[in-house]
């Protein structure tokens, strides 16, 4: 079993769930019930497996479901149907205190408008979720500090929210949610409102803390090359339903459908794919040949490019334990990035 589950989510919203359940289930889709019932198909049985450490990533138009989907998983908001569990436990069935105590202790959450405190400086900010946990103020002040300086802003303690450039103020915001330790971040378009260029420079710091924390991360955007870069896997949603769920090779190699496809025309696609998922089978070549220039089967195919074009010659592909796994021409290389 995965680390969260979620198991044929139904969400409706308006005056009559039930009935649009029903049609819901009898394979009605988002427009039709609307137009039948006035109600709002949120998610349409949606179920998915996160495991633990890993970045989900959970991608779609608007209104395609994203926020709905993470509501539930620190259930601001109960399904109409369906169940979810956390490390086995349903978390449908909490009372309302140990369901505060899960938030407090289990869950981390960053939002796209930083939702700081504004009366609060950015140490108060960042050590919110430890006070409210009755945490001593010098201890929670050291583990503040721990975060405040690993996120860059060290120096900036006893500035304000106002006084901070939205990169700055989602750095504090991360900060906030890494202090309480918890197992799982909830982000819910974390990086959407700043600036390309900032935006890029939180995703490598998103990036560079989960290759040392292995959190189980839980990010919402709209942008799949933000989804691709950051992913371990993307699930896609449309009106409400999974239209694919897979690694970031695996949704630029095989869309599921025209509406995945659509999404991933003009993708970078020497960014996305690795050695891995082009690489032919080392067939007529046993041992790695010291003649050829050799990568590790996770290498994207933007840094075996120039490797080609310097050597003119064919890559060995490796895995972490230095077997050959495979071999890449030039033609092969070509045609994938041309496809
Ligand atoms: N509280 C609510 N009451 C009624 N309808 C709702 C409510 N919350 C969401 N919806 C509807 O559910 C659907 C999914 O909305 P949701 O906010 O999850 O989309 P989203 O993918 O997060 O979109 P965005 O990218 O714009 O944030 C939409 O049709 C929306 O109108
Ligand atoms: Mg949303």
């Amino acid at each position: 079993m995965s680390y969260i589950e979620i198991r044929n989510i139904f969400k409706i919203f308006g005056p009559d769930p039930k009935s649009a359940l029903e049609l819901a289930k009898g394979g009605a889709d988002k427009d039709e019930i609307l137009a039948k019932t006035g109600n709002t198909v949120g998610l349409h049985d949606v179920s998915l497996s996160i495991e633990q450490g890993e970045t989900f990533v959970v991608m779609g138009l608007s209104g395609s479901g994203k926020s709905t989907l993470i509501r539930h998983l620190n259930r601001l908001i109960d399904p109409t149907a369906g169940s979810i569990s956390f490390g086995g436990e349903d978390i449908l069935a909490m009372d309302i205190q140990t369901l505060n105590a899960f938030r407090r202790k289990r869950l981390g959450m960053v939002f796209q408008r930083f939702g700081l405190l504004p009366h609060r400086n950015v140490m108060d900010n960042v050590a919110y979720g430890l006070e409210i946990q009755g945490t001593a103020r010098k201890e929670r002040e050291a583990a503040a500090s721990k975060w405040i300086e690993r996120v860059g802003l060290a120096g900036y303690e006893t500035k304000f929210p106002d006084q901070l450039s939205g990169g700055m103020q989602q750095r504090v915001g991360l900060a906030r949610a890494l202090t309480t330790d918890p197992e799982v971040l909830l982000m819910d378009e974390a990086f959407s409102a700043l600036d390309p260029l900032i935006r890029s420079d939180m995703q490598d710091e998103l990036m560079k803390l989960q290759a040392e924390l292995h959190k189980t991360i839980v990010f919402i955007t709209h942008d799949l090359d933000e989804a691709l870069k950051i992913g371990d896997r993307i699930a896609i949603l449309k009106d409400g339903k999974l239209v694919q769920v897979g690694r970031p090779e695996e949704i630029v190699l095989k869309p599921a459908d025209d509406y995945v496809q659509a999404f991933t025309r003009d993708v970078n696609r020497a960014r996305v794919l690795r050695a891995r998922s082009i690489m032919q089978d080392p067939a007529n070549q046993k041992i790695i040949d010291q003649e050829h220039p050799v990568v590790s089967d996770d290498t994207r195919l933007e840094d075996i490019l120039p490797i080609i074009l310097a050597t003119g010659k064919d890559i060995s592909v490796i895995d972490e334990r230095e077997n050959l796994v495979g071999i890449i021409t030039k033609e092969q290389i070509v045609q994938s990035l041309s496809l």
